[in-house]
């Protein structure tokens, strides 16, 4: 099987490098580049995070670009320090990245690549959807040379995370994620409806963290500061909620999800803003539906929380992680 092209474009975050070094660590992905944005926590620290994540795999040649600093109509909600730590790698010590970034804004280096990969190239987005809707509206034409897009982020039936109505993602930047998620293009939404779901354990955690590689060492000093947030927020929860890289996991294994067919729109207003609505039977039909004219997006529902967790561990355990060619 040939590797899978994905722009993994990501907001770092300690779930975004437990998925980055997985995805990085798997031979299936060949990521061809990595777009940085805003939302954990702000761009500088989000960049310079994914700077260090291909320096610490071992991939300097894979490029990373730069993106948005803001949503692009309103203010944004604020960074989440408190999740995911000041430096967004829960406050491990880390050196400065010592490579450059690409020249290039990530909505261009979004486009230029599917344009010289054309029908190659997968999106996932583990962030807010600003550089993806940014790059859709420069070059219309994005659409056709995308193979796929992958998104972590969003609530079809779950409740909210960052508030009653809207997940983290989606709550950052509504206007783009209904921009992305309105896209005639083949789209999955792998939200909190599965990802609430899948949590890594205790013995979990400490296989991953008993790799000896520079990308297992990061996570293994990362993790326990959102460990922490879980732990001392939810009742009862042991370890991490690993959201992000359940996205990867859907790349790899799409089976081992439940999915639906549905259009989707994202709600603007008040206490649900951001929250993703799926089309009802009822409503799809009405003269003035929402959901009017959207094409049906694959929601992922449910799966195999336990298979999941698994398959995250198994590729981050890898006698090689972190060292691909
Ligand atoms: C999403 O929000 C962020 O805090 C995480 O990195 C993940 O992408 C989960 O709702
Ligand atoms: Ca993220």
């Amino acid at each position: 099987m040939s590797s899978r092209k994905i722009i993994f474009d990501t907001d770092p975050g300690v779930d975004d490098a437990v998925a980055a070094f997985m995805a990085l660590a798997c031979p299936e992905i060949d990521v061809v580049g990595l777009t940085s944005v805003y939302g954990n926590l702000p761009i500088d620290i989000t960049t310079a995070n994914a700077l260090r994540f291909v320096e610490l795999a071992g991939r300097p040649d894979i490029p990373v670009a730069r993106g948005a600093d803001r949503p692009l109509v309103v203010d944004d909600i604020g960074p989440v320090p408190f999740i995911h730590g000041d430096n967004g790698l829960g406050n491990a010590p880390v050196a400065d990245p010592s490579i450059e970034l690409s020249p290039l804004h990530a909505a261009e280096f979004i486009y230029q690549m599917a344009a010289a990969n054309a029908g190659e190239i997968t999106l996932v987005p583990v962030g807010p959807l600003t550089n993806i809707a940014l790059a859709v509206r420069l070059h219309p034409d994005l659409p056709e040379l995308v193979h796929e897009v992958v998104v972590m982020g969003g609530n079809a039936y779950a409740p909210g995370n960052a508030s009653p109505g809207g997940e983290a993602n989606m709550l950052h930047d509504p206007e783009a994620a209904d921009i992305v998620l309105g896209e005639d293009w083949p789209l999955t939404m792998v939200g909190l409806d599965v990802t609430n779901a899948v949590n890594l354990d205790h013995a979990q955690l400490a296989a991953i963290a008993a790799v000896d590689s520079p990308p297992n060492l990061l996570l293994a000093a990362a993790m326990p500061f959102y460990q922490a947030f879980y732990e001392d927020n939810l009742e009862g929860f042991e370890g991490l909620c690993p959201h992000d890289a359940v996205a990867i996991a859907y790349l790899l294994q799409p089976e081992l999800f439940e999915t639906v067919q549905k259009p989707l729109r994202v709600e603007m207003h008040g206490f649900g803003r951001g929250k993703t609505w799926a089309a009802d039977p009822y409503h799809l039909t009405e003269p003035n539906s929402p959901w009017a004219g959207r094409p049906d997006v694959t929601i992922a529902t449910g799966g195999d929380a336990q298979a999941i967790s698994e398959l995250i561990v198994a590729e981050l355990t890898r006698a090689d992680s972190g060292s691909k060619p």
